[in-house]
């Protein structure tokens, strides 16, 4: 199947992203969020990164200019109906994340695939409230993502090998590097990150060290480009604690129980960087 049209649904850090992404390299893409704050600053991230990159002599003034024609913003979740692919990056819920899938089931055409961004959640359980399990899948891009180089790719029981060859295909030109995982609760990437973040967070509800010096620890002694805390505050502590929620209850392993210094910063409402609070405070 030709992927031209993408809808990105969640104008947050990873939606932002992502639009930002498939745009420079010639999709056509539409970002979706419910509320129009969150689009206008997706919007103007995306504009400063762009902005920053010509500056950088990384983008040339012209493929801005093409990026930003690729571009348009909605809150009409309605404009899918024109789309072949969404990509789903709202809030790591799978109440929330099923009920966008029905409405995107019922809104976008036949051929479409619906992807999502999810960090944990099964894939399986979210195709199956759409009545096109085999073209569900997960596309697990990682923060930044016009940085980082990985996006997992994780098939539900019943993705189809069409589909995957599309995301895959996809991915590529989108210039990522593609891995093919199963549909376990937190795949690879965070069954491996997330459980060390939280020992992270409980050195430091231990009273072991200061969320400074277990940063120092392991970017100095570990050779990590940000330390754990630094990463937590980066990602979302709330993301952090529904990663590890849904590792919680989809192992049923006591390891993977969430700290509960974690559980209380994102009852404060400190959610890290992009609430200003977090293990550190920012401007
Ligand atoms: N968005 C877009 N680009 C960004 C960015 C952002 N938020 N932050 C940094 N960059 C880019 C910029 O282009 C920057 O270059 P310029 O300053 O020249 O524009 C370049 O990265 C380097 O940035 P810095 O010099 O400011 O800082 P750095 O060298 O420390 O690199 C980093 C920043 C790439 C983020 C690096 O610290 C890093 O790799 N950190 C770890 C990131 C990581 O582990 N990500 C995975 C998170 S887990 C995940 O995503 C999965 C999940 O489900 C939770
Ligand atoms: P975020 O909080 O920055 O953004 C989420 C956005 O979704 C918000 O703008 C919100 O208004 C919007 N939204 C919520 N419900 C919506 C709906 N029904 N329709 C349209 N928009 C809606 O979150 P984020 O960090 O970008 O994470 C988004 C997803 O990506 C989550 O599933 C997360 O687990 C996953 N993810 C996050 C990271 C990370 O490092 N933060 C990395 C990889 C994957």
């Amino acid at each position: 199947m030709s992927i031209k049209q993408v809808m990105v649904v969640g104008a947050g850090q990873m939606g932002a992203g992502i639009a930002q992404v498939c745009a420079q390299y010639g999709f056509s893409v539409k970002l979706n969020d419910i509320a129009d704050e969150a689009l206008e600053k997706g919007k103007a991230g995306i504009e400063k990164r762009l902005a920053r990159s010509v500056e950088k002599g990384r983008l040339a003034e012209e493929e801005q200019q093409k990026t930003l024609e690729n571009l348009s913003y909605t809150t009409d979740l309605n404009e899918a109906s024109t789309c072949d692919l969404v990509i789903e990056a709202i809030v790591e819920n799978m109440n929330v994340k099923t009920s966008l899938f029905k409405k995107l089931d019922e809104f976008a055409p036949e051929h479409a695939i619906l992807a999502s961004n999810t960090s944990s959640l099964p894939i399986t359980e979210i195709a199956a409230v759409t009545n096109r399990p085999s073209q569900v899948i997960g596309m697990h891009f990682m923060n930044p993502v016009p940085v980082m180089k990985l996006v997992e790719i994780i098939r539900g029981l019943q993705t189809s090998d069409e589909t995957y060859q599309s995301i895959k295909d996809m991915t590529e030109k989108i210039c990522k590097s593609p891995v093919e995982v199963n549909d376990f609760p937190g795949f690879v990437s965070n069954r491996v990150l997330m459980p060390m973040i939280n020992e992270a967070i409980y050195t430091v509800y231990e009273g072991v060290a200061t969320p400074e010096d277990v940063d120092t620890v392991m970017k100095l002694g570990m050779n990590h480009p940000m330390g754990p805390l630094t990463l937590a505050d980066f990602i979302g502590l709330d993301t952090c604690l529904y990663i590890m929620e849904v590792l919680h209850e989809g192992f049923g392993d006591s390891k993977y129980r969430p700290c509960p210094l974690l559980r209380k910063y994102v009852k404060a409402g400190w959610l890290g960087k992009k609430s200003g609070r977090g293990f550190y405070t920012y401007e």
